[in-house]
Formats: structure tokens, sequence, C-alpha cells
């Protein structure tokens, strides 16, 4: 069965991993992505957090699947040719160097729309064009700290927390992936290409829209009732962090289980869905609170909130994570077991649904990787190894019409 994106060529300047993680998954829906590479050294990735001596890293195969690798030095003479000749024959370009580096390359906007009308060039910076930090380099947790993530997050008593998720990497991927098919549809139409561009601080932003919704409340009301400091602690003039609290309209904690003492993971996440309180007190065998004014609505529940996920952690007692999700369940009460690294790699679930995929490396061999979150019912994401360093340099140089004398002149002179 052919892919959706299959045809569309792409030029991968990206490294690290905001880049990297967008062209990762446009190569899973079929685009031809070829990673371009500083000869010798390659993705910085390939090198760091080694677990085999000489083996590349976790770090780079995880982000750099079903792509093929070209090495090329692009600032000799002949490694931008090789690169121009690859721009008029592409469909996309994406790069995640620091500002203005594929300009100093010589390769403008200016003069990549002049070599193929039709090209698509993405870019993920730390700032956007403009702002007055554009001239920043950034790494997630910059993003983290510049997009409101930190300042919200965390406990109320601790500094700014960063999460572990990559809000300012991935994320950024995959808003830059949505930017580009776009692109690409509005060049079906037009026939002509463009510049999309994200920054890493808008993302972690986009993610913190409710936040900035918090703040709006705070300023006009002064108090934010669904934050653990709410009714009994005090509000500043910005929004605090709101620990495990819900965030929207449900409140939420985690909460101990059984054997919570030596399993850092023993707890659950319990949301009090206002229209499940009857359930929940059926689950906790608190009949008596369903229809008692001082528990019945979610105003009265407010100010001893902490007092009832106590109650639940009574009950979480003697149960463990999952036996305690699998009574909940049956109640339709929305909460999950906290799920530890190890848990989830061994998850069956993910594992059947390829959301956990084994993937065949060929120095490392068989390793586990993150698949394709997103499903669909025409096509099955297959997830295929990363490439090793110019594994498919000589071959992208024969399709560029070099021929094997040419290919053995650039490698001598470590252009490619
Ligand atoms: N051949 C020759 N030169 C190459 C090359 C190639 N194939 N690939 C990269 N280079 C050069 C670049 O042209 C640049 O040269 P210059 O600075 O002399 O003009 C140089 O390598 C370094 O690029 P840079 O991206 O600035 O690397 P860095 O290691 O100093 O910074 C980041 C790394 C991630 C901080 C920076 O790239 C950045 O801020 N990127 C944008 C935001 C981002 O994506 N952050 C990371 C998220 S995971």
């Amino acid at each position: 069965m052919s892919k959706p994106l299959e045809g569309i060529k792409i030029i991968d300047f990206t490294h690290v991993q905001a880049g990297p993680a967008c062209t990762q998954l446009l190569a899973w829906f079929g685009a031809d992505v070829i990673k371009v590479e500083r000869p010798g050294a390659g993705d910085v990735t390939r090198s760091q957090l080694r677990d085999i001596p000489g083996v590349d890293a976790l770090y780079f195969t995880m982000l750099n699947s079903n792509k093929r690798s070209l090495t090329l030095d692009t600032k000799k003479p002949e490694g931008k040719e090789i690169l121009t000749k690859l721009i008029k024959e592409s469909d996309v370009l994406v790069e995640n160097f620091g500002p203005g580096a594929l300009d100093r390359m010589g390769f403008t906007w200016e003069h990549i729309k002049e070599l193929n009308p039709g090209m698509i060039v993405a870019s993920v910076k730390g700032f956007s064009d403009g702002h007055h930090y554009e001239d920043l380099k950034v790494y997630e947790n910059v993003a983290q700290c510049a997009g409101g993530a930190a300042s919200t997050t965390g406990f109320d008593d601790g500094p700014p927390t960063v999460s572990a998720a990559a809000l300012g990497d991935s994320n950024t991927g995959m808003h830059l992936a949505i930017g580009i098919l776009t692109a690409l549809r509005a060049r079906d139409v037009s026939g002509k290409g463009q510049k999309v561009a994200v920054s890493m601080q808008d993302s972690v932003l986009n993610l913190c829209r409710v936040k900035l919704r918090d703040q709006q409340r705070l300023d006009r009301v002064g108090y934010l009732e669904e934050y653990p400091q709410y009714p009994h602690g005090s509000f500043s003039d910005v929004v605090p962090r709101g620990g495990n609290a819900g965030g929207g309209g449900q409140p939420g904690w985690v909460l101990k289980c059984k054997g919570w003492e030596t399993d850092p993971n023993a707890y659950i996440y319990f949301t009090i869905q206002g229209h499940a309180w009857a359930p929940i007190c059926k689950a906790l065998g608190k009949e008596e609170w369903i229809d008692d004014p001082a528990y019945m609505t979610a105003g009265a529940r407010q100010d001893k909130i902490f007092a009832i996920f106590g109650t639940i952690e009574d009950w979480l007692k003697d149960k463990t994570k999952f036996e305690a999700v699998d009574i909940l369940r049956k109640f339709d009460i929305p909460c999950s077991p906290v799920l530890s690294m190890k848990e989830i790699a061994a998850d069956p679930s993910l594992r059947a649904s390829g959301t956990i995929a084994e993937v065949d490396h060929k120095e490392r061999g068989k390793y586990l990787t993150v698949g394709s979150p997103i499903k669909f019912s025409d096509m099955k994401v297959e997830i295929k190894g990363s490439p090793l360093l110019g594994e498919h340099t000589d071959e992208v140089l024969e399709s560029l019409g070099y021929s094997s004398r040419d290919i053995a002149a650039l490698h001598e002179k470590q252009v490619v």
C-alpha cells in the first residue's frame, strides 16, 4: 500500500530533537527524508548519552527512523553545489540551526526561492522572527521557561519546574509538521512554496493556553478556585504553580496507593468529575455524601477537597494502583495508574497498537521506540531503524547524476 506522503522529498537539515521529531513523523507517513549531516560527526545526538560504545545513541535512533543519511559539508563549494542540486529537485527543506546559520551558509530564503519556487523552507528557532530574543540559541528547558510552562508547573512552595515532556522540542516539531503539510496543500493550489517558521517559545505557549486563561481570570477576580491555593491559601497577581491540580473544571490530584512507601509510582490520578459524584461516593462506600448539602455540589466540596482526597487515600491504602483503577473504572470515574517508563515499555496494549515499537538497528540490534501516536484506518505506520551516518550518501549522489569517480573524489576531499 502506498503511503500518503510518498513522492514528497525532504532535505532534512535538522539536529537534536525539535527538527528530527518533525521529519521523522513525515518519513513515517511516506516522505523521502534525506538527513544531511556533517561528514565524520553527524547529528550530535548520534554520540550523546551513548549506552553502547561506538554505536549510535538511542537519542538519535529514536528520532531518526525511516530516514536516509547523506553526509555533506555544506560549507565547501562542492558541498554547496550538491545542496543546490538537491534543492532544485526537493519539495521541502527543514532546518533547526541556530539563528542565521542557513543564511551564513549562503542559502537564504530568497536564494532558495530562486532555485526552486515551489520549495517549502520550514524552520524551528527558539524565538520567532523579530522577537527581542530572536538571536538566542535555545534548548528544551529554555523554551519551557520562555513559554510560560515552568512558571506554572511545580508546587507552590517550590521553584519554577520544567516538565519531563518535550514541550519545547518534540512539541515544536509537531507544530512544524502541521505547518509543512499546510504549506504543501497551499502549494497544490498556488504552485508556490513558502517559508514556514515555528518558534519553541510559541509552541510551548500554545500548550499553556489555559494558563493565559487563568492569568486573565486572576486579574479580574483575584483567585482561581480550581488551584490548591483556594480557598485556604493566598494568591499574588501571577498564575501560581498548581501542583497536581486538575487545571480544568474537574478537581483532581495524585493519590497514594498500597506500596507508595517503597514504590515511587504507587499512585493514581483521581478526578472528581462533577456528574460522577454519586458513583464516586458509591465506589468509596460513602453513600451518605451523595445528598449531603455539605458535599453534593462542586462548590460545597471546594473548601474540603483535600479532606476528600484524604478519604480516598484511606480507601486506597489496601489497593495497588492497578486494583484501584479496576474498581473505579466500573463506576465510570476518570482515573489512571501513574505508570513508570518500565511499565510503559512492557505494556501489552501499547505494544499491540504500535505506540511502543521494537525496531531493528544494523549495529545495536533491537531497541524500543515510540511509534506513531496517530493511527489511520487506511495506513499502517511501519517504523524502521535509523540510518548509519552517511549510509545513503553514494545512492543520493548517484541519483543526482554523479559518477562513481566523482563520488570517490568527493569522499577523498571530505566533502561527503
Ligand atoms: N556542513 C557544514 N556545516 C554545517 C553542517 C554541514 N552539514 N550542518 C551544520 N553546519 C554548521 C552550521 O552552518 C553552523 O555554522 P555557523 O554557526 O558557523 O554558521 C554550525 O554548524 C552550528 O550550527 P548551530 O545550529 O548553531 O549549532 P549549535 O550546536 O551551536 O547550537 C542549537 C545548537 C540547538 C542550540 C541551535 O541549533 C538552535 O538554537 N537551534 C534552533 C532551536 C532548536 O531547534 N533548538 C534545539 C531543539 S532540540
